[in-house]
């Protein structure tokens, strides 16, 4: 008899299939059913359980003049800390300054092996007005809502591709369904207008028509740390920010301080951190080689940054609409509409990365960090929130403590404590 395929099983009898197939100890499998969300199990295919990350909240960011506190999800321990501590670097009037000029999302319609590329271009850039007209009957409703398509571009790319780019303004949506609807109806009209063999139809993770750029300013005195002056330390900064624009070994890890923010408060804000991720990196290629996001310089007293980044985030719609925590944060950071999202989101990568930026070339990175990775250390050997201290106060002096040592370190508290 032919077996019932896995996705296909009632969820019991796929735990339990997994539980065999695996060996899970009857803990195991109470850690896995104190995890499941009944709410989850229709949004992923083969759903197991609700696998939970930390979430906390950046403190100190002034981002267009507004105090703001920004709800972040992340499992690394320095991270929000870092967040903060930018922040709290950054807080003139009016901190830090955001600008989004535009915000459409690029959907490709992509023709392959086509003979008469000069031709089928006359044809397409003729017929302008009516691909945009047929883009736009597809979901009235966004017309309605002051969005739609607004324009396109055609490419040519060797040896034998078109792309037909449109770009479209989908109001507060994250927009992936919706430009995807729009591209395949396009692509249809094509179809049935031209002799055209039509790849693919797809929106493009490539945000450049949805930029954001995060400014700021902070006076050099305000960088000093208690052995080295303001002006030293931004002078440093400066020369690590060129050197990223130099060295791409150094431009990813410099970039991924960026996203270590920008990802955290994506997820906290129920957006697509891959589609942000491969955007980011692309645009950090744009000139040939791949450099750092951004840019750090002196002019006179003070210390300029600035972060550019595409990032079409969405303020409503898919899984902010699944994610009952997505609306609470929206509601804990003060935001209210996809632009104010993509500046903060923009802000929080910039105030990061001056954190990041200021601990490397003054103290080093591991000074600020040990904390917080001795509390994780001691979590990760199974000590419980009210154990975590002690065990902490025991491995502080230890230079780079193994697992060993933190179980070691637990089995002494719980020794002491049981005495007590
Ligand atoms: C660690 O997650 C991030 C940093 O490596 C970023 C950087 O080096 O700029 C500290």
């Amino acid at each position: 008899m032919a077996q019932t395929p896995f996705y296909r099983l009632p969820y019991g009898a796929r735990r339990d299939l997994l539980a065999q197939e695996s060996h899970l100890t009857i803990q195991q499998l109470a850690k896995i059913a104190a995890r499941q969300r009944t709410a989850d199990a229709d949004l992923i295919e083969n759903y197991l359980t609700t696998y939970g990350l930390p979430e906390g909240v950046a403190v100190h960011l002034r981002v267009n003049g507004k105090t703001m506190a920004v709800p972040m999800v992340t499992e690394e321990p320095s991270v929000i800390a870092a967040a903060s501590n930018g922040g709290r670097l950054l807080t003139s009037e009016q901190g830090i300054t955001t600008t989004v000029e535009r915000r459409e999302v690029m959907g490709q319609i992509v023709l392959s092996h086509v003979p008469d590329r000069t031709g089928v271009k006359a044809w397409l850039t003729a017929h302008q007005d009516e691909i945009l007209k047929v883009a736009n009957a597809v979901h009235p409703s966004l017309l309605g809502h002051g969005g739609g398509a607004r324009s396109l571009r055609i490419r040519c790319i060797p040896p034998h591709w078109m792309s037909l780019d449109l770009f479209i303004d989908v109001g507060e949506a994250m927009g992936a369904n919706l430009v995807n609807t729009i591209c395949e109806a396009v692509a249809n009209y094509l179809k049935e207008h031209l002799t055209v063999n039509v790849l693919m139809s797809i929106l493009s993770n490539y945000a450049t028509h949805s930029l954001v750029t995060a400014d700021v300013a902070v006076p050099v005195d305000q960088l000093a740390t208690k052995t080295i002056d303001g002006r030293t330390v931004a002078q440093r900064i400066c020369d690590a920010s060129d050197f990223a624009e130099h060295d791409p070994y150094r431009a990813v890890t410099h970039n991924k301080g960026i996203m270590n923010g920008v990802d955290a408060v994506v997820l906290a804000m129920g957006n697509d951190w891959r589609a942000v991720e491969s955007g980011a990196h692309a645009y950090a290629s744009r000139h040939g080689s791949y450099q750092s996001l951004s840019h750090w310089w002196l002019k006179d007293d003070e210390l300029h940054g600035e972060l550019t980044l595409p990032l079409a985030l969405g303020f409503v719609g898919g899984a902010t609409r699944v994610f009952p925590l997505v609306v609470i944060n929206q509601q804990i950071a003060q935001i209210t509409s996809a632009r104010e999202l993509m500046g903060v989101t923009a802000a929080v990568g910039l105030a990061q990365n001056l954190a990041a930026l200021r601990a490397l070339v003054t103290e080093g990175i591991q000074h600020g960090h040990m904390q917080l990775q001795l509390k994780s250390l001691a979590l990760s050997v199974g000590a419980t929130p009210g154990e975590v201290p002690a065990v902490v106060g025991r491995l502080r002096g230890v230079t780079q403590p193994t697992t060993a040592q933190a179980k070691a370190a637990l089995l002494a508290v719980r020794e002491v404590n049981l005495k007590k």
